[in-house]
């Protein structure tokens, strides 16, 4: 089976090149390839692949920049979005779209299913829901559209990455404490996607994360402790719990985003692990590769 990757380079791309099955004939692209709000290139490399399957794991992630930086953002994660759709459309494949729990505005308490109404409140979460509106409308019956929230991995830019260089320099740090999600490890998802082509028709809106919740502040603290349990951080640092307001950024979040994920796992057959377990994993990881 041929399955074109696009975001190949970003965090999930890198998580879905290391963990594809073997039989997978994988065809990795990333921005040095094709820009995907050009929809004449995309149109081309997507026809002259035939891919079975398409991943669009290609985004504009830059959560705070895009407010300022609209154009780009909707660019890449709506228009990008839809140009690959239709060029999936055109070719036959089937389309698995990325997309976030920012899509939501946070005002609920329990966690969102995939029929909750959307109601973003940055620049980034409207041109991420304009980008699955566009490729369910387009793709329809062969697009899956798979929502996730607060990736990490061992590649790439992210919030455990930036805590461990933060922990390493400083003596204290604040981190916010009421806004509540689930930190994701961006492997599981991967594997979860290769669990889905597997089992091959299933379309629509799907959720996956980790399980559990946790506020930002938990989800340091936990870091701070399994670090240091495998000494990737060799001192303690006290981490303080902040609001929201005490650390103004440019765009909203949701101040709770948990997804519901009980249509995934029963698709899928498996409940995902919890986050700390995840964590735990990931940091493992990280250490051997930094010992190595
Ligand atoms: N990160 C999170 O916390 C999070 C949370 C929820 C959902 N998601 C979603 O999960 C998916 C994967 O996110 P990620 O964290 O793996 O993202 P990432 O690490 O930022 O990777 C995105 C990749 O897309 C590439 N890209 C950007 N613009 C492009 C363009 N115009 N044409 C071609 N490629 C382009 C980027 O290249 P450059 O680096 O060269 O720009 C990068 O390699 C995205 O759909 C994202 O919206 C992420």
């Amino acid at each position: 089976m041929r399955v074109m990757l696009f975001g190949a380079l970003g965090q999930l791309g890198w998580e879905l090149r290391r963990t594809a099955p073997e039989k997978i004939d994988i065809i990795p692209l990333d921005y040095e390839d094709v820009d995907i709000s050009d929809k004449n290139a995309v149109i081309r490399i997507v026809a002259g692949h035939s891919p079975d399957y398409i991943i669009n794991a290609a985004a504009y992630t830059a959560v705070d920049k895009a407010e300022e930086k609209k154009e780009d953002a909707f660019a890449v994660n709506e228009t990008g979005a839809a140009n690959i759709a239709f060029a999936a459309m055109k070719a036959g494949a089937k389309l698995i779209h990325i997309s976030t729990d920012f899509v939501f505005d946070g005002m609920k308490s329990t966690p969102y299913t995939t029929d909750d109404a959307t109601a973003p409140l940055s620049v980034y979460g409207l041109s991420k829901l304009m980008g699955e509106k566009h490729v369910l409308d387009i793709a329809n019956k062969n697009a899956l559209v798979i929502r996730t929230s607060w990736l990490y991995s061992m590649h790439g830019n992210n919030f455990v990455k930036s805590m461990l260089r933060f922990m390493g320099n400083k003596t204290e740090i604040g981190i916010v404490a009421d806004q509540i999600g689930t930190p994701t490890w961006a492997k599981g998802l991967a594997e979860a996607i290769w669990n889905f082509i597997k089992k091959q028709g299933i379309h629509g809106i799907f959720h996956w994360s980790d399980s559990g919740v946790a506020s930002w502040y938990d989800f340091a603290v936990a870091i701070k402790e399994e670090a240091m349990a495998i000494r990737l951080l060799t001192h303690d640092i006290t981490i303080k719990p902040i609001g929201t307001v005490d650390y103004p950024v440019p765009a909203k979040r949701p101040c709770y985003s948990v997804l519901n994920k009980g249509l995934t796992w029963n698709s899928l057959g498996y409940y995902a692990p919890h986050w700390r377990e995840s964590l735990r994993k990931m940091l493992k990881e990280l250490k051997e590769n930094t010992d190595a």
